[in-house]
């Protein structure tokens, strides 16, 4: 057991922790960042090469001794590893998360979506939304390196044929559709298909992490942050409460091996303390602490205003389109079947159907890259969530639980049900009934958000209500929904967050 001190500490390093630390050192502070995963760069990246979707080893999933990806889970090994995706599984919802210096920027699909003002202002009535739009929401995409898919390549490439098909069939279907940006360097994809480069996105690469051309935390906020000379990160060190103390906070920490074994104990003293751990690991931390921690102070509203931003999964198979088309190019119609064999990884556009008042969501138009022509569209449809769920601890288990059930979910379905039943009737197609029973993974979340919601569990800015110099800026901070894909919201939040922080509570100790 080792005791340590120090000034500022940050646990977990995806888009709240990342920019937490780069705002501090930059502004001279020492930071110390804690993170659960690997890091993945160290001695010269030995746990990479990333796994792609096809065939993957042990680094792709946290702890387990299978895949765990939404389907198709064939693969076995041998031994458990700290993997780079993990899935937790609560009842009636399985929610996944990246693990590893940069979080969830390791395994997502790097879409980079702006949300819908008038959403935006009604999640988050107390935000000055033209500040966002003027600036935090455009630093965010410039320190993120968001770019956009050229159209003229979008346009020929096979490799996007599967995303054609999509726009092409929700506007048969009557639904409009959004070019989408993202953190994926389209220079790079474009020099894969040209074999000047080793390939990623076009190799299959994706949940199980990129081993190019995506640009992660790692190569963006987490390097500036380095190299500022005054970021420490600690990795294979996972929390697992806090308490307070005269002076700050004592963080209690095992330190784990790449089999997930603890191998040393660790209590670490700090004065300013910033939970980072994302939407459900920043909660569980909480709660576990006003447990363990004694931690009696919180406000009411921690564990409240959860949600899965209204995710399901859904697709349509194909096969009979395919009759049908047949018919046609018989017919000299013109028609190309299917999605494509191949196909990049990296999703670009999407399906807007936010106004209809009725049947509001966003479809992500996802790829399947399998290798082969498989029939089949693959969407991530996101939805309000109108009814929330909760997050409580159970210290029978010391562990959380996710409270959610048919009500929380049920419109989600609803809507995903709409939406396929107008595109096959526009366009052929069944319900993709291999992919999941029933068709609908409403049970799949991609996207956490909430628990420990801005302006309710924390002030205005991320300080935790009830304590001092304690601090949110990720995922929980977000109640339920956002309407798109979140991690642009949470980097922009964080940002807005860490400038009031930075300007007033450091203030006075810089002197
Ligand atoms: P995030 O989860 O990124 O980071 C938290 C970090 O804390 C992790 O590194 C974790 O290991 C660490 N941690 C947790 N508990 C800890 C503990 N007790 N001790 C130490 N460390 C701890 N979004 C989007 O906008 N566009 C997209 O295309 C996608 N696609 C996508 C695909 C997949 C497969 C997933 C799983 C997710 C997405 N997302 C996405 C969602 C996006 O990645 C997610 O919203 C953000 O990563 C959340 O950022 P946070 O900073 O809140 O937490």
């Amino acid at each position: 057991h080792t005791e340590e001190n120090v000034e500022n500490l940050v646990i977990g390093s995806g888009y709240g922790g990342a920019v937490a630390a780069l705002r501090l050192t930059q502004a001279g502070k020492k930071v110390v960042m804690l993170e659960m995963g690997l890091d993945w760069e160290k001695e010269g990246g030995k746990y990479k090469p990333f796994s792609n979707l096809i065939t993957p080893k042990n680094n792709s999933t946290w702890l387990k001794k299978s895949t765990q990806a939404p389907m198709m889970n064939i693969a076995h090994f041998n031994k458990k590893f700290t993997g780079v995706l993990d899935r937790m599984d609560y009842e009636n919802i399985k929610v996944y998360a990246g693990r590893g210096v940069g979080g969830g920027s390791l395994v997502n699909g790097g879409m980079a979506v702006q949300p819908k003002k008038s959403y935006f202002k009604e999640i988050f009535p107390n935000l000055n939304v033209d500040e966002f739009w003027d600036n935090y929401f455009p630093l965010a995409k410039k320190e993120l390196q968001v770019n956009e898919i050229p159209e003229d390549y979008y346009a020929q490439t096979p490799y996007y044929k599967f995303a054609r098909v999509g726009e092409s069939e929700a506007h048969k279907a009557g639904f409009e559709t959004v070019r989408v940006p993202n953190v994926y360097s389209f220079d790079y994809m474009k020099k894969e298909e040209a074999d000047e480069v080793p390939k990623s996105a076009l190799a299959k690469e994706v949940i199980y992490g990129n081993n190019h051309g995506k640009q992660s935390l790692e190569k963006t906020y987490i390097k500036k942050a380095i190299q500022t000379g005054l970021l420490h990160i600690n990795d294979l060190h996972r929390v697992n409460y806090f308490q307070e103390t005269e002076n700050g906070y004592a963080v209690f920490v095992d330190v784990i091996d790449t089999e997930g074994l603890v191998v040393a104990k660790k209590t670490i003293s700090c004065k300013n303390l910033f939970l980072n751990a994302g939407s459900i690991g920043t909660t569980k931390l909480l709660l576990t602490s006003r447990y363990k921690g004694k931690m009696n102070n919180f406000d009411a509203s921690l564990g409240s205003d959860w949600g899965n931003n209204g995710n399901i999964m859904t697709g349509r198979n194909m096969v009979n389109t395919l009759f049908n088309r047949v018919e046609n190019e018989a017919t000299n119609t013109n028609h190309t079947t299917g999605t494509g064999s191949k196909q990049s990884t990296i999703p670009v556009s999407g399906i807007d159907n936010w106004e209809d008042k009725e049947h509001s969501f966003f479809a992500e138009i996802s790829p399947l890259p399998m290798g082969v022509e498989v029939y089949t569209a693959l969407y991530l449809v996101i939805n309000k969530v109108p009814t929330p769920g909760t997050i409580s601890y159970d210290p029978s288990v010391n562990d959380i639980q996710i409270n959610w059930e048919k009500k929380n979910y049920k419109h989600t379905v609803e809507n995903a049900k709409y939406f396929i039943k107008k595109m096959n009737k526009a366009n052929g197609g069944t319900p993709a009934g291999l992919l999941w029973k029933g068709a609908y993974g409403p049970d799949i979340c991609y996207h956490p958000l909430g628990g420990a919601v801005l302006g309710k569990t924390t002030d205005l800015y991320g300080r935790v209500k009830g304590y001092k110099n304690l601090y949110i800026t990720d995922g929980a901070l977000v109640p339920a929904s956002i309407g798109v894909n979140p991690f642009l919201t949470i980097t922009a939040i964080a940002e807005y967050c860490m400038k009031e922080i930075i300007k007033n509570d450091y203030s006075v100790s810089t002197k």
